[in-house]
């Protein structure tokens, strides 16, 4: 553990790279913070559609913040100043700048995504805002490629149904999560070719795993739930052969 945790600091300091500025506009490497997890291979397929991905964000942030979805986040998930919080797909940051600003000086946003430009375009708008708590990583569609236990909570917000690979993510999504860490899942209850998660798959294919449901909300002003799970320890996350994949109705 203590070698790979050298190997991710010796990563994560190469993370971030200006650029020369062209325009008002400046290019960023954004690679990955950790080395691989498991391959995708080594999982079962997901039998049932994924989404594309067609957009760095769901709505306006205006009608986001009409009925206050990120302070909601962070009050049902507990969120305070001082903690590591990853937007897994962070796409252009809607939670990100927020989360930043609430997390303060002491604390940190990962905004992981798997879109390289969508990161850039982050990266430029996080240093027009002048936040300096907030790291970029790049992320596999079956891996997050994150620091073992480097987060408090990790939201994924509106992302969950274009996961290509949702049982080799959320296995290689566990280690980057403390001791009692909490992951938040806001999407619609809805058929993924409408942008939605069923509730009932998502539960299926987050226990499938280990992850245990400990809270259901619904937002309010808004139609997305958001699902609270307690991820498996290493002890009981399920070994890839054990996975059995989910055969729930997508409806
Ligand atoms: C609809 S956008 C939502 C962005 C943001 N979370 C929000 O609420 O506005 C979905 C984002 O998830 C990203 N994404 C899709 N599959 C992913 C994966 N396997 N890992 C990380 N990000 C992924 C996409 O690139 C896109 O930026």
């Amino acid at each position: 553990m203590r070698i790979y945790s050298v190997i991710a600091a010796l990563v994560s300091t190469a993370v971030l790279t200006f650029a020369p500025a062209v325009g008002s506009t400046q290019s960023f490497e954004i690679t990955y913070l950790a080395p691989p997890g498991k391959p995708a291979r080594e999982f079962p397929d997901p039998k049932r559609p994924v989404a594309e991905i067609v957009s760095p964000r769901r709505s306006t942030e205006q009608q986001r913040d009409a009925f206050d979805e990120s302070g909601q986040l962070a009050r049902l998930l507990a969120i305070k100043p001082g903690m590591t919080v990853g937007d897994i797909g962070a796409g252009s940051g809607y939670h990100t700048v927020r989360l930043s600003r609430l997390l303060g000086r002491a604390g940190h946003v990962i905004a992981q995504d798997v879109t390289q430009d969508y990161l850039n375009q982050l990266a430029n708008r996080i240093k027009r805002l002048k936040l300096s708590n907030v790291r970029f990583a790049l992320g596999e569609p079956h891996d997050p490629r994150l620091p073992p236990a480097s987060l408090d909570v990790a939201i994924l917000v509106h992302m969950y149904h274009e996961v290509a690979q949702p049982y080799a993510f959320l296995y290689n999504l566990a280690p980057a999560l403390k001791h009692g860490a909490r992951v938040g899942i806001v999407d619609l209850d809805r058929r993924i070719s409408q942008h939605g998660t069923p509730l009932e798959l998502l539960r299926c294919e987050l226990a499938a795993l280990g992850y245990r449901q400990i809270a259901l909300h619904q937002l309010t002003g808004d139609a997305a739930y958001l699902a609270v799970f307690s991820p498996p320890n290493e002890a009981n996350r399920k070994p890839p052969r054990d996975i059995v994949p989910c055969n729930v109705a997508n409806r």
